[in-house]
């Protein structure tokens, strides 16, 4: 067994821990991050497609950005479908001039992982934190395992950034965290196309059949989804039978949607789910590890990115003032930008897919809301605000 120590201790090389690492090696705070899979499977791992604005400036001016700022595509519009016709939602006309940015989170990763190595700084892949001791005290310490061995981390603050399924979360004591949840009776069924994508901005588009998406990540790969059920078993899903589920749900009079090689597939789970407090002790949760929320809205990784920017920022008070009042302010701050996004991400859901057992009034209360957030100027500018990334919460 051997033991070092570091100054913040991250568990998960995901976006939100990559970036924290990121800010605080800018600041001269020293930090390890462990990462339970390898490097390449990490940046394999086709996920998150759009950055918000916000997003896009921390990732630039924490010195990461150079690549996104070439490569990614910036979008100013969305469509919703609905009733076989597209209605475009005009975000940057409605959101101050903001827009989006589409550039896969594998991207993010990828430079982010760059970055590290290019500085020099440990970042262990296959090291698998098995627990997280001593957070009530001033020296919290992670054990994990790396090339067979078990070692120890000493630390002066841990960041839990590992996911959904980490073990940073399930480290704070059951009877101080209260979580809130909710499950979807269906899951996303996403793949990714050789072929130029069929739209110039993303479509999300109601059905009977169920919901669809038209995403990309670049001018010749496209990324769609089709809503399926939350169990479903991929092995069911010809390429055949997914080009002719997106062709169905997404039909407009002259359009084609043009098919081509699939590269990638595979089903996402549904669930908005959210632990508070974010913080306990001496140790912090950021990103997936302490709330989910359903793709709809694509927030999910702007949500880890803000989290992290929070914490980064207190945690550099803390280190030059010996203040914790950032510190300790942190869960709420991060809280009221995660409960805005798990309401979006929510009715965005609610509005688009069908419910299995939805009776003929929820479809015609979907259809009245899009019909409304598509004409009535005051609505649009809701969604667009929401989607683009509130300035203030
Ligand atoms: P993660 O990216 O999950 O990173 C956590 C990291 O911690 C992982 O690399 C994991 O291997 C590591 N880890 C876990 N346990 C340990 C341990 N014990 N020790 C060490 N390391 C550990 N959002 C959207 O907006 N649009 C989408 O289309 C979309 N698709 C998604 C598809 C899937 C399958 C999933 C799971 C999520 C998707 N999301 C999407 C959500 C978005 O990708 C996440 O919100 C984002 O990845 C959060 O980043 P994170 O760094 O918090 O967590
Ligand atoms: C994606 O491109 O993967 C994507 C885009 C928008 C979403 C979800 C996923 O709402």
């Amino acid at each position: 067994m051997t033991t070092t120590r570091t100054q913040v201790g991250i568990v998960g090389a995901g976006p939100a821990g990559l970036t924290l690492a990121r800010l605080l090696e800018n600041a001269g705070i020293e930090t390890v991050v462990l990462e339970a899979r390898s490097r390449e499977y990490v940046e394999a791992r086709i996920r998150a497609g759009v950055l918000e604005q916000t997003t896009v400036d921390l990732l630039s001016d924490a010195g990461v950005g150079e690549r996104m700022q070439r490569e990614g595509l910036v979008h100013h519009g969305i469509s919703l479908q609905f009733d076989g016709e597209r209605h475009r939602v005009p975000l940057s006309d409605l959101a101050d001039g903001r827009a989006i940015v589409v550039y896969g989170q594998t991207e993010v990763v990828k430079d982010l992982v760059a970055a590290r190595i290019a500085s020099a700084l440990p970042l262990l892949f296959e090291a698998e934190a098995t627990g997280i001791e001593e957070i009530e005290s001033e020296h919290p310490r992670i054990r994990f395992t790396h090339e067979g061995e078990q070692h120890v981390l000493e630390c002066d603050v841990v960041a839990g950034c590992d996911g959904f399924h980490g073990v940073a979360r399930a480290s704070i004591p059951a009877h101080v965290l209260q979580t809130f949840e909710r499950e979807y009776p269906f899951g996303w069924l996403g793949i990714l196309a050789a072929v130029a994508p069929s739209i110039d901005e993303l479509v999300y588009a109601h059905h009977a059949d169920g919901f669809a998406l038209l995403s990309l990540r670049s001018h010749e790969l496209s990324r769609y989804y089709v809503q399926v059920r939350h169990d479903e078993d991929i092995g069911e899903w010809s390429d055949e039978r997914i080009w002719e589920a997106l062709q169905r749900r997404t039909t407009v009079a002259g359009w084609t949607l043009e098919e081509g090689p699939i590269v990638e597939k595979g089903v996402t789970g549904m669930r908005s789910f959210v632990a508070e407090p974010m913080q306990h002790g001496r140790l912090y949760l950021a990103g997936d590890a302490g709330h989910i929320v359903p793709p709809t809205g694509a927030k999910g990784l702007n949500l880890a990115i803000n989290d992290v920017r929070i914490l980064g920022e207190a945690l550099i008070d803390w280190y030059r003032s010996g203040s914790t009042t950032d510190l300790d302010g942190y869960s709420a701050a991060a809280l009221r930008r995660i409960w805005r996004a798990e309401h979006f991400s929510w009715w965005m859901t609610t509005m688009l897919h069908q419910f299995p057992g939805g009776d003929p009034f929820d479809e015609k209360l979907q259809l009245s809301q899009l019909r409304y957030v598509t004409a009535s100027h005051a609505a649009a500018t809701s969604l667009a605000e929401n989607y683009v990334g509130l300035e203030r919460v």
